[in-house]
């Protein structure tokens, strides 16, 4: 049975972050605002739980976002040798950017998979897909160029239309399709609260889930765990983990089956959580 691992929200720092100054310097105070400035301790938690979602057996991992604290080019750097150290090999992995990896500058993904991360570019460039036995991943952009001060998202209306087209194609083949993105889809109630943080054109998103049953979200960026039906009393549709940077257990496990995504909760997985060290 197919197996998909989830991580979201590593938020990596790079080692030498104390050199920077001014505006980058403020950039990362604001953007790490009550959580330690602790590079060391970020990439032990990240390599930890990476590890741990790799000896599961997990047949696909995904990292839904945030993967920096502020998208520094060294920060793509650690991301780079954490992931290699883990030992998950490249086309088992796909990463998408969040908001906080667009802070340094709006080409700072594509730089990122053109540069430290161009292992991973055939599984995680916007609406690259991952084929697994009944199911179909596929990488969802929703970042954008804004300032510190706003942590809202959008997706592409190209990359949009390739959704509704994939959507269409693994209806009749039966499999599920799981997109990897960093907001969630679902809007908040209050309309100036999803403006400076959610997703923007989340109702298009929205109204392709409830045309396909078969259509899952893998998401990040709101740091908690949650499992959300598409329409009230049905089955949850749309998965959330804890954030990797400060949760107490962030893996997560998701079983493919019968063209669905059933979640799974570590401790079921492993036998206790292993990430209870803050
Ligand atoms: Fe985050
Ligand atoms: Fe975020």
């Amino acid at each position: 049975m197919t197996t998909i691992a989830h991580l979201t929200d590593l938020h990596l720092l790079e080692a030498d972050h104390d050199r920077r100054r001014g505006a980058e310097r403020w950039r990362l105070r604001y953007l790490s605002f009550g959580r330690p400035i602790d590079a060391a301790e970020r990439r032990g938690r990240a390599l930890a739980a990476l590890v741990e979602a790799r000896r599961s057996g997990a047949d696909h991992l995904v990292l839904t976002g945030d993967l920096t604290e502020d998208g520094a080019p060294a920060q793509f750097e650690v991301l780079a040798a954490v992931l290699a150290e883990s030992g998950w090999a490249p086309e088992h992995v796909t990463l998408v950017p969040g908001n906080h990896d667009a802070y340094a500058g709006g080409d700072a993904w594509e730089r990122a998979l053109g540069g430290p991360l161009r292992p991973f570019a055939a599984t995680s460039g916007p609406g690259t897909t991952v084929a697994l036995p009944g199911a179909v991943v596929t990488a969802v952009s929703t970042a954008i160029m804004q300032p510190v001060t706003r942590s809202a998202g959008a997706i592409a209306a190209r990359e949009l239309a390739q959704v509704a087209a994939l959507a269409a194609e693994t209806r009749r083949s039966g499999n599920a399709l799981v997109l990897a993105q960093h907001h969630p889809p679902l809007r908040h109630p209050i309309g100036a609260w999803h403006w400076l943080d959610g997703l923007i054109n989340c109702a298009e998103l929205m109204a392709l889930l409830h045309e396909h049953d078969h259509l899952h979200v893998i998401h990040g960026h709101t740091h908690r765990e949650n499992d959300a039906p598409v329409r009230a009393g049905a089955p949850p549709r749309i998965f959330c983990a804890q954030a990797l940077v400060d949760g107490h257990t962030p893996l997560r496990f998701y079983r493919v089956r019968h063209g669905r995504l059933l979640s799974e909760t570590t401790h079921v997985r492993s036998g206790a959580s292993n990430f209870a060290t803050a």
